[in-house]
Parts: C-alpha cells; structure tokens; sequence
C-alpha cells in the first residue's frame, strides 16, 4: 500500500455535526520505528492501507470535528503534499509546523494560533482506538472541566505512567512509570483542553504537556478529569505494536471509517499480483504493485507498495518495506525489512530482527 495513499473513499467516512476543532500532533521522530520512519514520519506509515493519521482524521470527523491542526516538524512536507487542505477527508486542514521539536505542549501551544476559543480536542498522531470521542467531550463540557483526558486501562501499567482517578472522575496525580503502579489506568492520548488552557503553556520552548502541564493543573488546583474507555487501544510506536495494530484494523477489532474495505483476513490494494496458491491471513495488508509467489504464506504482516514475496516464502507478524524483496522459501518472524531490501533465498533471519542495509 502507499505509504501516502491517495484516496479515501469518502462514502466509508460517517457526517456528523459538525464544528469542532482539534490538534493532532505528528511531529515526532519515531526513533523507535526506524527504519521505516527514515524518510516517513511515523502517523504516516500506512495502515490497511491508508496512513495512520487519514484513520485518525476520519474518526475525528466521525465525532464532529471539521477543522484539524497538524502539528508537524519532522518532515513536515510529508504531510502536506499528501493531505493538502483536507477536502478531500471532509475537514479543513491548517498546519503548524515547528522548526525545532516544542515537544507535545509545546506542540499544542505552537498550533493554538489557527484555533477559536472554543474546548480544542488533541489527538496523538501515533495512536489506533475505538473510544467514544462525543462521551469524553460530553463529560468535559457537562462538568466545566479545564482538562478531560481519555485513560484505558491496561493489565501491566509498567512501561507507561499511571493516572489514577477519584471517584467522582477526577485525575489525582500523574505518576511516572513505576516497579509497582498505583492505577490500571494510563493516558491513552486524546484530551480535551480549555483554550484557557493552551494559552497558560509557555510559547516559544519545548514543554510536555504529560511531564509539565497537566501536573502544574493538578498543582494549582483545577479540574482535569478522566474518561475511562475499555475499547481498543493501541499505541503504535514500536514495531510489534505497528505489525499488530495493522493486522487488527484489518480484521476490524477497532472500528476504522477509513479502513478501504471490508474487515478480513487480509486486505490487497489494486495493482498487487498474488498466487492462488498463496495463503494471506492473519489481517495481512499488502501494498500497491505486490507480489505474492505460489505456496508463499503471510501472516498479520503489512507489505508496503511494490514489494515481492517469492514462491514458498514465509512472512509471519513482520513489515516488508517498499520494493523490497523476500526471497524463495525465506521465512521471517516478527523481522521489519527496509524500503528497497533482498533478503535472499532460504534465510532465515532472527526472529524479532530489524534488517539493515549493508
Ligand atoms: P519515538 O521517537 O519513537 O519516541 O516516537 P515519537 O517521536 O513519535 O514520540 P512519542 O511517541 O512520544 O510521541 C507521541 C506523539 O506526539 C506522536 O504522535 C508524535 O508525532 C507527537 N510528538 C512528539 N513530540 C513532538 C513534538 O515535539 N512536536 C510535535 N508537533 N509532535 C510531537
């Protein structure tokens, strides 16, 4: 698929009233992509075949929201040239783009010029869910909140900071990541902010908005609250987590408007050629201009635009970069394989292995 797919078919997209606004911030590295985010920004990556941040978009919209600020730095021209000014998704698009990373306030604060002053809703640009955007922006406005963030629970808190809640909904600390946590909650990455709000992040300098600003809230004492949703959730910035969550959207476990095709084992773009002989499943995604040899099987694997899967190969939970290459009876799982990459016939790289070109 393209990593910028050019078309959404705007028949899958839901209306909705329309008139909220929202940030989404996309201007990260991706480091721990790499490398697959080297020329890509990572909310560019495609997933079932559009890119991460057009699924975002279409949910947002979805919700109600018709303006949306991309906050973008790293290869922020990306962005542009695929997405433009939005019509053709049902939004307006406006773009801020930093010169040097602000970091997420940072970010928030940078993109506020193009925005009212109505509550703004600030979307993470690497994040796949199902949660319900109109019931956290509901509770915001119904309890006069400064700031309501959307928390999922998780069975093992550990990698990420808790945010534990009263009983009444309200966010008491903000904890960094701990041996032993306090809360099965953890920020899933969608606020809602007061324009008050924004406007409090210092301009001009990198801020976090999850380190610096919600904890000087809770500090001077105003209202943040937390919308505890259970639907699918999934941070993709790692390579599992990418391999997976594309599998998922392809196989529907997460409602996805922008998803170009019904839910099923795999999703194949036009242009790609496969055996009939070749077995895809798992939610297998494969790109533009593929192609799929006989007997080969592939598995929960995404397959970027024009890349070749030999006879006999097998591609289990991995990424195959753009044009490259697997070569007859190689198997590879859970391995990410560059843009452009031969992997010869019959290896066998380690299992969880991120190729490098020589
Ligand atoms: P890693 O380098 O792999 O940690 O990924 P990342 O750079 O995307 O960082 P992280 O996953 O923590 O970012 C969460 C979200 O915030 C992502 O959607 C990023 O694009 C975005 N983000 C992070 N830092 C910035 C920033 O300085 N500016 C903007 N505009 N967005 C940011």
């Amino acid at each position: 698929m393209g990593r910028m797919a050019s078309v959404v078919p705007t028949e899958a997209l839901i209306y909705a009233p329309a008139g909220m606004e929202a940030i989404l911030l996309v201007g990260g590295l991706g480091t721990r992509l790499r490398p697959l985010t080297d020329e890509v920004p990572k909310p560019m990556l495609p997933v079932a075949g559009v890119p991460l941040v057009v699924h975002q978009i279409a949910r947002a919209r979805a919700a109600g929201v018709d303006h949306v600020v991309l906050a973008t730095s790293y290869r922020a021209q990306v962005f542009a040239d695929a997405l433009g000014d939005g019509s053709w998704l049902g939004v307006s698009i406006d773009y801020a783009v930093e010169e040097e990373p602000l970091g997420t306030g940072g970010a928030i604060r940078n993109a506020a010029r193009y925005l009212g002053d109505d509550p703004v809703l600030v979307f993470n640009g690497d994040v796949i869910d199902g949660h319900d955007i109109a019931a956290q922006v509901g509770l915001h406005i119904d309890r006069h909140a400064d700031a309501t963030l959307y928390l999922t629970t998780v069975d093992d808190a550990r990698p990420y900071g808790c945010v534990p809640t009263d009983g009444t909904g309200r966010v008491t600390a903000f904890h960094e990541k701990m041996p032993e946590p306090v809360s099965d909650q953890v920020n899933a990455g969608c606020y809602v902010l007061q324009r008050a709000v924004i406007d409090g992040i210092p301009a001009g300098r990198a801020v976090s908005v999850e380190r610096e600003t919600f904890p000087g809230l809770l500090a001077d004492g105003r209202l943040v609250l937390g919308a505890v949703d259970a639907a699918y959730w999934r941070d993709l910035g790692t390579p599992e987590a990418y391999v997976q969550g594309c599998a998922d959207v392809v196989l529907g476990l997460v409602d996805a408007p922008a998803r170009p095709g019904p839910a099923a084992q795999s999703l194949v773009l036009a242009g790609a050629e496969v055996s009939p002989s070749a077995v895809l499943c798992g939610g297998t995604s494969v790109g533009a201009g593929c192609v799929i040899g006989d007997r080969a099987r592939v598995d929960g694997s995404v397959l970027f635009d024009g890349a070749t899967v030999e006879s006999d190969a097998v591609v289990r939970a991995s990424a195959v970069g753009q044009k490259a290459r697997v070569g007859a009876r190689a198997v590879l799982d859970s391995v990410i394989v560059p843009d452009g990459m031969d992997v010869p016939a019959d290896a066998r790289p380690s299992v969880g292995s991120r190729l490098t070109a020589r």
